[in-house]
């Protein structure tokens, strides 16, 4: 894996401007996410132009469905070219179905389950029917170690959750972490975020960051400043 851990998301239905901002980020990213908002716009075709500007890419379409149906989907997502290094998952399709995923990636890209979206306060968690839950960190705890016994990866994670998740899971499950916010950024509907210095000392693997960077008047220059920050720090 990269020794860069930034991971930009682009973000955009316009597939002109993911490649453009793929090529400018290259040399300041260790890779790129491809997520819902490109991918249902453009597809294949839109993903593989993007993949082959060369930087790996964590394919970001948190498969959520019966097992059957996402072990499925899964099949077809390891027939692209170039092949994603990164897929996943939502935890809370439970073991059965991230058993079956797991089969269907057979170790052909790191599998990894998001845990409670980094949009999600506690307040939205219960109101969303886990009333059991005590709270966002012990449910996205739960998660990840049904993620670990159901033989993934990792997870996808809050920058808030590491710190339990690192001391249940150990320093080889894979995190990656969105809701990362520079000091000064907003934090738009991002509710659990933390600074790129902050997720890197909490144990993050791979720092997921979009809009900070993507919606700079210069991404690059935001992909190395947050870049510069981390080894300052
Ligand atoms: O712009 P921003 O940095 O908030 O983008 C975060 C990215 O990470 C988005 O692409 C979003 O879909 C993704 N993501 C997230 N929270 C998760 C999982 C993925 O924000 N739990």
């Amino acid at each position: 894996m990269p020794a860069n851990p930034i991971c930009v998301a682009l973000d955009t239905p316009d597939l002109d401007r993911a490649v453009a901002l793929a090529r400018s980020l290259k040399p300041h990213a260790g890779y790129m996410k491809v997520g819902m908002e490109f991918f249902y716009a453009h597809g294949i075709q839109g993903y593989a132009k993007v993949a082959g500007v060369g930087l790996p890419i964590f394919l970001d379409l948190k498969l959520h469905d019966i097992p059957n149906t996402v072990a499925s989907a899964m099949k077809s997502l390891m027939r692209l070219e170039p092949k994603p290094v990164i897929v996943n998952v939502h935890a809370t399709g439970g073991l059965d179905m991230m058993k079956a995923a797991a089969d269907a990636v057979a170790g052909q890209a790191n599998l990894i389950a998001v845990t409670v979206l980094t949009s999600l306060s506690d307040d939205d968690i219960w109101a969303a029917g886990f009333e059991t839950a005590k709270d966002t960190q012990t449910h996205a705890r739960a998660l990840a170690e049904l993620s670990q016994r159901a033989g993934l990866d990792g997870v996808v994670c809050s920058p808030h959750d590491l710190t339990g998740i690192r001391h249940d899971l150990g320093r080889d499950f894979l995190t990656v972490v969105p809701g990362i916010r520079p000091a000064d950024a907003a934090t738009q509907d991002q509710k659990r975020v933390a600074t790129p210095a902050e997720a890197m000392a909490s144990g993050a693997d791979i720092l997921v960051v979009g809009r900070a960077i993507t919606g700079s008047a210069d991404p690059a220059r935001a992909a190395q400043d947050i870049l510069a920050g981390l080894h300052a720090g």
